[in-house]
């Protein structure tokens, strides 16, 4: 099914259009996004559109989510290709605000999830989480979905929102999605685009390494957090062109650290391909 979406870029009229909508009885499916929309995002789409009775995506690139030194300059946008790419979907309304639209003058509060939000990323991009956090609880408000999906790709991100949906008591559920890949393995994402196409043949190390220390854990040949986190750095090591931001095993719920692996556990990791910083994560189950 084809429909036009209603592009919407102000705060007011999207929460009119998503009132209406509840005042009707259906209940909005909602995807937050960054835009330069890939099939991974559209997949975000495709479940969405099986939840609710109403899809709502938002294209809005989040200042207060990137540090500094950053790419927030650089971050890849294409409204219109993406506009395009949504109009295969059920998508009632797409929320593509100005940065002064939801981050005012005067602007000066920010939302915490503390014990969750500090490892991994969090350690690495400090501050990062507070800005997804307080971006998404903005847009929740606005929206009003009773879902909300997002991609297990960015599973840090998934457990963070949902912890704050249940510590803030938020009547939406967060539904979570399976990262998707290229044919290589790769996990899609905006930033790909920045690899050069040596970059881009390296960076297959990183799912690939993932699968083999996953295989290796159900096996019983490591059995230990530390020592899954040496096999990963020496594998993805050995790939010249790859700078290890981190690689880490933790517990897959709560993200805390782990020894002996008796429970599920998440393998993160963050690595660079130049100035490219890609992640990716495979929770293993035994
Ligand atoms: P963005 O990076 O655009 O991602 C939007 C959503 O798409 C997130 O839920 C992300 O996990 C999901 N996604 C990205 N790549 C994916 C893949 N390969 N497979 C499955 N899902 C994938 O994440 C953000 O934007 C922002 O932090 C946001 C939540 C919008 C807040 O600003």
């Amino acid at each position: 099914m084809s429909v036009e979406p209603v592009i919407i870029t102000s705060t007011a009229w999207m929460r009119r259009f998503c009132e209406a909508r509840r005042a009707e009885g259906r209940r909005i499916a909602f995807v937050p996004t960054m835009g330069y929309l890939h099939e991974g995002h559209l997949r975000l789409v495709e479940r969405a559109s099986g939840l609710g009775d109403c899809v709502v995506v938002s294209i809005f690139v989040n200042p207060m989510q990137f540090g500094p030194a950053e790419d927030l300059d650089r971050y890849p946008r294409d409204l219109d290709g993406d506009l395009k790419k949504l109009a295969a979907y059920p998508v009632e309304a797409v929320f593509c605000p100005p940065v002064s639209e939801l981050y005012p003058e005067g602007f000066q509060t920010r939302v915490r999830v503390e014990r969750v939000s500090e490892p991994l990323c969090g350690a690495s991009r400090p501050g990062h989480f507070d800005g997804v956090a307080t971006i998404v609880l903005k847009l929740f408000h606005i929206v009003g979905p009773a879902f909300a999906v997002f991609g297990l790709k960015d599973y840090q991100q998934f457990q963070v929102i949902r912890t704050m949906v249940r510590d803030l008591d938020l009547d939406v559920e967060v539904v979570g999605c399976e990262t998707v890949r290229e044919p290589d393995g790769l996990a899609r994402s905006s930033r790909n685009v920045f690899l050069s196409p040596e970059e881009r043949a390296a960076a297959v190390v990183l799912s690939s390494s993932l699968a083999e220390a996953g295989e290796a854990i159900v096996a019983g040949r490591l059995g230990r957090a530390d020592q899954v986190e040496r096999f990963l750095a020496e594998r993805i090591g050995a790939e010249p062109l790859a700078r290890v931001d981190y690689v880490s095993c933790r517990d897959a719920d709560t993200l805390g650290a782990v020894d002996a692996i008796t429970r599920p556990v998440v393998l993160a990791l963050a690595v660079f391909f130049g100035r490219t910083r890609l992640i990716d994560n495979r929770v293993v189950s035994i």
